[in-house]
């Protein structure tokens, strides 16, 4: 029986197919994870808290340098090839998976940081437009890859802003720094207590007894991006109301429950329920960090709940599908918690899980979720992974 190839081998064979012998010989082989997001949502832009956690789904890219300002990169899941020059690299987003190579490439020049051509093969493992963090793996992945083959050294706190400002600009997504940075930071067997204001974290152990299981709903509502810069503009702009009674604050992260509520009045409805959400959200953070450490696995549940709530009634991102997920889930034997995850309107929900209870719940969730929507949906165990890394190549002449 011959064994099964690597994913690294894979990549290189393709590579060769794709761009030749003698380019495949100089390929390096980079990968970066997906992310689940325990709890904190949609607080990473308001300079909050989030508890990400990397998983074993990656992004792959195979790159080699080229002697010319030429960028080719080729996408396995799109069986397409783009070329970009490196000297013109500006322009609005496309709408295409291209942005992200072109935006990277983009924001490490604008940085100062001189790129080299070089060829690219992607291979991806993480769900597509699932709110599993595709983008960001792509995006940390090709970062990696190109400032290696251009010898250039970004520390990786950089590269991760630099990822972020990408997406910004050349996607038109106004993300926060959540994605990028638990797909260059994360680590084994644990989630991070990150604090997107100073960019620090701890690291929480999960415990032992519980599994991360994450049910994709397989659906996308065509709002999601638009409406994700939306949220961020309410958020914005109770910030500047706020900011009236409240010189000191910057951002939601500053503001406590109290103060928000003594000014209710002050602010327009929608925008009153946004910051509601965010100013919770932070403190369920909070409180959820401390149940891990402690061990407290039904007190962490019981904040997915209601950091769903939130989701679904104050910051209105939830959809019919993610919130039948919850409710069937909530009712399963072994469920600590679940919540949509991500940035909403599809895509998945994070369920917490005591781990002899996890095959029944996936075999029950599947069939009920197909019984009422005609869909089936995908369910993933995820183990807390690395974050983003240099494979090692065997004779390649460019390590
Ligand atoms: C997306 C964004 C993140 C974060 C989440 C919502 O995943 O990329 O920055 O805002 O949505 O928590």
């Amino acid at each position: 029986m011959s064994t099964p190839k690597s994913t690294d081998d894979l990549l290189l064979t393709r590579f060769r197919e794709v761009f030749g012998e003698a380019s495949g010989r100089n390929a390096l082989i980079f990968r970066a994870p997906g992310r689940v997001n325990l709890i904190g949502e949609h607080t990473d832009y308001n300079d909050g808290f989030v508890m990400p956690m990397a998983i074993g789904f990656y992004t792959w890219i195979a790159v080699a340098k080229r002697q010319d300002r030429m960028l080719e990169a080729y996408s396995e899941h799109f069986d397409e090839k783009i070329a970009l020059s490196l000297d013109s690299l500006s322009g609005p987003p496309q709408k295409h998976w291209s942005d992200f190579i072109r935006g990277v490439a983009a924001s490490l020049q604008e940085a100062g940081h001189r790129l080299s051509g070089g060829n690219l093969v992607i291979h991806g493992e993480i769900p597509l437009g699932a709110g599993l963090s595709s983008s960001a793996a792509l995006e940390v992945s090709t970062a990696l890859g190109l400032t290696l083959i251009a010898g250039v050294a970004v520390p990786a706190l950089e590269l991760v802003k630099l990822c972020q400002a990408a997406e910004h600009k050349y996607v038109g997504t106004r993300c926060g720094i959540m994605d990028q940075f638990i797909a260059a930071f994360g680590a084994t067997g644990h989630a991070l207590m990150l604090d997107c204001r100073l960019l620090e974290y701890r690291l929480l152990p999960i415990p032992k007894d519980v599994r991360v299981v994450v049910c994709n709903s397989m659906v996308r509502h065509q709002l999601a991006s638009g409406e994700y810069n939306l949220r961020r503009a309410d958020c914005e702009a109770g910030v500047r109301v706020l900011q009236s009674f409240f010189p000191e604050i910057h951002a939601l992260r500053d503001v406590g429950i109290a103060d928000l509520e003594k000014h209710k009045h002050d602010l327009p409805a929608t925008v009153y329920r946004r910051c509601r959400h965010v100013v919770t959200e932070n403190q369920k953070v909070l409180a959820a960090a401390k149940a891990l450490e402690s061990g407290d696995s039904d007190q962490f549940g019981h904040l997915m709940y209601r950091s769903h709530a939130s989701l679904r009634d104050d910051y209105e991102v939830s959809c019919r599908e993610l919130d039948l997920l919850v409710d069937l889930a909530s009712s399963r034997r072994g469920v600590y918690g679940v919540r949509m995850m991500g940035g909403g309107f599809g895509g998945c929900t994070v369920n917490l899980i005591r781990s002899e209870c996890v095959a029944a719940f996936q075999a029950d969730i599947a069939q009920m979720y197909a019984e009422t929507t005609g869909i089936t949906p995908a369910t993933y165990i995820c183990e807390p992974a690395q974050g983003a890394e240099t494979r090692p190549v065997e004779g390649s002449s460019q390590a």
